[in-house]
């Protein structure tokens, strides 16, 4: 894990953007590459480079897996949009996941309405659909206090290549089953750990037969489940390979939707930040999955992967990934304006728990 904090001074570009390169760390491909704004950070020049620069920008982030652009007059998700597009002009706003967001503008989203105690597992934005996002940015617009609700990165190639052979095999051979079961328009159960959004606002519709070509679009399988409930079934092999360099890559969701996610995540952030709230946090959560796993079969649960033929994950093999994926951690304090781009066809991103103000906005292309 690298826990980074001071930015070391790089080359600059060949025509002299007002910025300098930076990395936290001395890995010339660290993770992310830092551009450091000289001068008053103006974002339009910013913008206006990046756009102007289409190649530098596709290197980097390929080579590095993300940038982040620290000093930069960034306040507003305006702001943030102009930075976003001189980079990717091809902004989607449809958004399948499962954390509640806010629309801050048409493009714009709050990254995550989970509460704060929630950590949010290290994963690539929606490996689970069809044509996942090819770039995913991030936004401070308002920083955390120190110690709580970094955006960590982890380069999902390195999880790939580090896996043990037996377990990779297994995962390889496997492949995933992942249930989602959502709450209708009458939400649902208060007593979830990880209660998801509703259908009707993933999909922000109430028509039954819209929601259900929209799953086949995606090769979920709908079912409706009780009153207003949906569950969604789909399958997928756990790794893709990058498009532009042939890299193989850990990519799916399992860290994310597999049951123990809670507990193995819990257990880290304490070893992380060992206080007597996150140990009870640990332990709570061990609790709550060892009772929904005693009450509730696998496709009942919120959020759940098994193997694509329904057999479990062994609690060791996800355990050994998760080890891995916390190995290659990066985690590093916000500052407000900071705007970071990350290749999601490589690098994964998750949220640690925090306390106090937070604004972290999210668009993706
Ligand atoms: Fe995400």
């Amino acid at each position: 894990m690298t826990i980074a904090g001071h930015a070391t001074p790089d080359a600059h570009p060949s025509d002299a953007p007002p910025w300098r390169l930076a990395s936290f760390g001395s890995d010339p491909v660290a993770l992310p590459l830092v551009v450091q704004a000289d001068g008053d950070g103006d974002v339009g020049r910013l913008a206006h480079w990046l756009r102007e620069h289409p190649t530098w920008v596709q290197e980097k982030l390929t080579a590095h897996g993300a940038i982040l652009f620290r000093g930069f007059a960034v306040a507003s998700p305006d702001d943030f949009e102009r930075v976003a597009r001189g980079i990717d002009d091809r902004l989607q706003n449809e958004y399948l996941g499962t954390s509640p967001r806010d629309a801050l503008s048409g493009y714009v989203f709050s990254a995550s309405e989970l509460p704060p105690v929630y950590p949010i597992p290290q994963h690539c934005e929606m490996s689970f659909v069809k044509h996942p996002p090819r770039r995913v940015f991030f936004c401070c617009l308002v920083a955390p206090a120190p110690g709580g609700g970094e955006t960590p990165l982890v380069d999902f190639r390195k999880v790939w290549r580090d896996l043990d052979p037996d377990v990779k095999h297994r995962f390889e051979d496997g492949g995933l089953r992942i249930v989602r079961n959502y709450a209708g328009p009458s939400g649902g159960s208060r007593l979830d750990l990880w209660k998801l959004k509703r259908w009707d606002e993933m999909f922000r519709t109430t028509d039954r037969a819209e929601v259900e070509h929209k799953c086949r679009e995606e090769g979920f399988e709908p079912q409706w489940v009780g009153d207003d409930g949906l569950r969604l079934v789909s399958t997928q092999p756990v790794h893709r390979d990058h498009p532009v360099t042939g890299e193989r890559v850990w990519h799916n969701h399992a860290t994310t939707f597999h049951l123990s996610a809670a507990s193995g995540e819990y257990r880290r952030i304490h070893a992380l930040r060992p206080t007597l709230k996150n140990l009870a946090l640990w332990q709570f959560a061990r609790a709550m999955v060892a009772l929904q796993r005693l009450t509730r079969s696998a496709d009942e649960q919120s959020m759940h992967c098994t193997y694509r033929d329904g057999r479990e994950i062994p609690d060791a093999d996800m355990e050994h990934v998760r080890d891995v994926v916390w190995r290659h951690l990066v985690v590093y304090p916000w500052q407000r304006g900071d705007v970071v781009a990350i290749d999601n066809h490589s690098v994964a991103h998750g949220r640690l728990p925090f306390t106090g103000p937070r604004r972290i906005a999210v668009c993706w292309s």
